[in-house]
């Protein structure tokens, strides 16, 4: 019987359970024990562990976040981390590990295939900015709180005559604006792919007042840069162990400079954590029910430093090298949603 080890690291979001739930089911049936690593790569580095039997995954399919915990903790920014990840999977006697994240988590487990590490990674992250995989688990979730909150802030912004701004997440890339702000009907879409212009924004609004129209919703992502700002707008300047700052205010910085220039009033929703939190969609649930059996699947045909991907329909092995070697901003052939009704 061959034993494999699952851990979550980076953003969570919903449908990690769902993955975790059928990594196991389906492993226990193709004759793999599964035992679990706690909080990210913190798990393999320290020996944090937990069994994963399939009773430990009943029940949790619906449920948001990982049973298992999350960290954003980077062995290759830890003095002797990588021996540590080695000594921890000979001591439990683990043939392959099973790593669920963002680029961040899949890059750490691409890197230590060099160290004869067997993994394979589930993408995942509410950002859906990971390469050659259609959807990563977390992006459909994170998309229905989005559409959800555009249509709740459209009705009071109708009612009180006011310009509401709703900044998301997303870090670099635009998916969450853009496919959020289509799904909510937002009268301005903002991403990171293409810098803005407040003078732009000013006028779509007048323009939009001209038709009688005495309520605007302005959708940004938090990774968005102002023109003749240099870079982004930051909550905070220190970066995490993987370098990267923590964004936002950015939907702040719009409202200051659309107040000076008009009268309507201006506020500002910032969605932050409630983008991670929740029940999974369906979409989400599929996914990871799918990539978890996938994963059981390459690892039983010998397929490591590789990654689930759906393409269409399909799921299949993607090299991590390949997938992650390239950030996945929003597909310039796609832009033109941005003003489709422009
Ligand atoms: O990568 C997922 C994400 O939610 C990003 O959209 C966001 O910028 C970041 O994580 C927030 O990081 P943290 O959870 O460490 O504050």
């Amino acid at each position: 019987m061959q034993r494999a080890g699952i851990l979550t690291g980076g953003g969570d979001s919903p449908g990690i359970n769902a993955a975790i739930r059928s990594v196991v089911r389906f492993g226990y049936k193709q004759g793999v024990e599964m035992i679990g690593f706690l909080e990210g790569w913190k798990g393999p580095i320290e020996g944090l562990t937990r069994p994963l039997g399939v009773e430990d995954v009943s029940g949790i399919l619906h449920i948001g976040g990982t049973i298992l915990g999350s960290s954003r903790t980077n062995p290759f920014n830890i003095d002797g981390g990588v021996e540590r990840i080695l000594g921890t999977l000979e001591r439990n006697a683990i043939d392959f590990l099973i790593a669920i994240g963002g680029d961040d988590t899949l890059g750490v487990a691409h890197r230590l295939a060099e160290h004869g590490v067997k993994a394979i990674g589930i993408p995942q992250t509410i950002d859906n900015d990971i390469n050659m995989t259609d959807y990563a688990i977390g992006f459909s979730s994170a998309l229905e709180v989005i559409t959800d909150a555009l249509d709740r802030l459209h009705t009071t912004a109708f009612s009180h005559h006011r310009v509401l701004i709703l900044e998301v997440m997303g870090r670099d890339a635009g998916w969450l604006s853009l496919m959020g702000g289509i799904a909510g009907g937002a009268d301005v879409i903002l991403i990171p792919e293409e810098r803005f212009d407040v003078e732009t924004i000013h006028r779509k609004i007048l323009h939009r007042q001209a038709r009688k129209k005495h309520f605007s919703i302005v959708i940004v992502a938090e990774g968005a840069q102002p023109e003749g700002l240099e870079g982004q707008v930051l909550a905070e300047a220190e970066v995490d162990a993987f370098g990267h700052v923590r964004l936002g205010g950015v939907g702040q910085y719009i409202a200051n400079q659309l107040s000076a220039r008009m009268q309507i009033p201006v506020r500002v929703t910032n969605l932050a954590y409630l983008q991670r939190g929740g029940t999974p969609s369906p979409f989400d649930r599929i996914l990871a029910t799918r990539f978890g059996a996938a994963s059981i699947e390459f690892a039983l045909d010998d397929q490591f430093d590789v990654m689930t991907a759906l393409h269409g329909t399909k799921i299949e092995a993607v090299p991590l090298e390949e997938a992650l070697s390239t950030p996945r901003p929003v597909d310039s052939e796609l832009l033109y949603l941005v003003n489709l009704f422009e």
